[in-house]
């Protein structure tokens, strides 16, 4: 059986895990004969959303563009990821109306845990106020306000959030069966 297209809609700050998870998710949904597709902020950046900065209409274009996206491929079959900041809640629910299948999947870790991971050293440039307008320092992140699902990252392991998206999924009934080695082997 194939598996239903759907969006799901990874929401965080930078550096709360969202790249990470949403890997991890990728992997799993593929060991389940799912088509996938990703579209990380950061690449999607450098290809179609290339050229815009971070104010908010640039933002919010950006989430445009990427619900845009998503919709087209969850419209024919595949789980579409994303993983952008998306920081505005008017807008992520402008795509939830715009996209099929929606779940929002808010990647909870505070500012300070981000902070100190700092993956990228952007959040040492921001507070030295190398980067003006970064999110979450000196521009807002409006936290979802009701999400499908929330991950802890400073609290749980990023397989115990994995697990958490695919259950979900698997409950809601978007997921085809996991293929068991037995039946594998038969076919
Ligand atoms: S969004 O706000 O439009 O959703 P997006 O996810 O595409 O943002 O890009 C965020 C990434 O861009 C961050 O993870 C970080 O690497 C980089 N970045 C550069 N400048 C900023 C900024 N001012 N605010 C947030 N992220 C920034």
């Amino acid at each position: 059986m194939k598996g239903k297209g759907l969006t799901l809609w990874f929401t965080g700050l930078s550096g709360s895990g969202k790249t990470t998870i949403s890997k991890g998710v990728e992997r799993e949904l593929r060991a389940r004969n799912c088509l996938v597709e990703i579209l990380d902020g950061d690449v999607v950046r450098t290809h179609l959303s290339k050229g815009l900065g971070f104010s908010k209409q640039d933002r919010d274009i950006n989430i445009r563009r990427i619900g845009f996206v998503a919709n087209l491929l969850s419209r024919n079959g595949v789980v579409a990821i994303t993983a952008a900041i998306s920081p505005y809640q008017a807008t992520r629910d402008e795509v939830r109306r715009m996209t099929e299948n929606f779940i929002e999947v808010y990647v909870n870790a505070p500012l300070e845990v981000c902070e100190q991971r700092d993956v990228k050293g952007l959040y040492a440039m921001a507070r030295a106020g190398e980067i003006q307008g970064f999110t979450g320092i000196d521009d807002p992140y409006e936290e979802p306000l009701n999400p499908e699902i929330i991950c802890y990252t400073a609290e749980e392991t990023v397989e115990e959030s994995v697990a958490k998206v695919i259950n979900h999924l698997d409950l809601l009934g978007y997921l085809p069966a996991k293929p068991t080695p037995a039946l594998t082997y038969v076919i």
